[in-house]
């Protein structure tokens, strides 16, 4: 009986550590405000994508682990391209988790929450934004010491108001919501405080990056950010003179 609570001691004390390193990544993922999902199966076209990402004003990327070539991707973006933050996508493992950092990717993304991930990515210093779908997913991720999650899949779990709802009990929690996000929607995301960013494709679409038409990436990414700023901006004043009604 004993040794079986010691054990689910050590088991509850699994907390990773945040660092600041980690709190500055957040930040400028924050500061970007949109997160474009990438799948690449081109490693000649990663640069040039990068590129064609921050021409817009989205100095962000997270390439995934669907593509054998992701890897291989985010390696290259990272040795050259120091105006983007690289991430890496579709963690699924610790092994993923370890080769993501070994290419240097700034910070790790996973559809769940599995927790060897997350304890991996605490042990090797690199940030997780764990998925999560359900108020359990996210009191699990909580229970790591994190406050910053992936609402994964946004549209289809619930949308804004599935957030706006578990925002309540969990006013700490901040949210990437991603999966069904687009020019349409995200600045309605984007006006909720708790957002930290969105992620989704829909600047990055296959056959625009298998087409190599990284002008028409460009016009999308510009499109995303000049939505994330305007949905960020204080409402006009009312008394149209600078102050705001009571
Ligand atoms: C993801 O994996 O994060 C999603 O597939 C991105 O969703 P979207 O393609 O609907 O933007």
């Amino acid at each position: 009986m004993r040794e079986t609570n010691a054990t689910n001691v050590t088991n509850a004390v699994n907390a990773v550590n945040v660092t600041n390193a980690m709190n500055v990544t957040l930040e400028q993922i924050q500061a970007v405000g949109v997160m474009p999902v990438i799948a690449i199966s081109d490693t000649e076209k990663a640069v040039p994508l990068a590129r064609a990402l921050a021409a817009g004003g989205i100095h962000c990327a997270e390439v995934t682990f669907r593509t054998e070539e992701g890897e291989e991707a985010i390696r290259r973006i990272a040795a050259e391209c120091p105006d983007i933050l690289v991430g890496a996508g579709t963690v699924l493992t610790v092994e993923q988790a370890d080769r993501a950092a070994r290419a240097g990717a700034k910070f790790a993304v996973s559809p769940g929450t599995n927790p060897k991930v997350v304890r991996r990515c605490a042990e090797i210093g690199l940030l997780i934004i764990p998925g999560c779908a359900t108020p359990s997913d996210m009191e699990q991720a909580m229970a790591f010491g994190l406050d910053t999650v992936k609402f994964f899949p946004a549209e289809q779990a619930g949308g804004l108001a599935y957030i706006k709802a578990v925002a309540a009990p969990y006013p700490k929690l901040r949210f990437v919501p991603t999966g069904g996000i687009n020019a349409g929607n995200l600045g309605r995301y984007m006006a909720f405080p708790k957002v930290v960013a969105c992620g989704g494709s829909w600047m990055v679409k296959k056959d625009l990056i298998e087409a190599g038409d990284f002008g028409e990436i460009t016009r999308l990414c510009r499109e995303a950010a000049r939505i994330v700023k305007e949905a960020r901006q204080p409402c006009p004043s009312p008394t149209g003179d600078g102050r705001f009604l009571e």
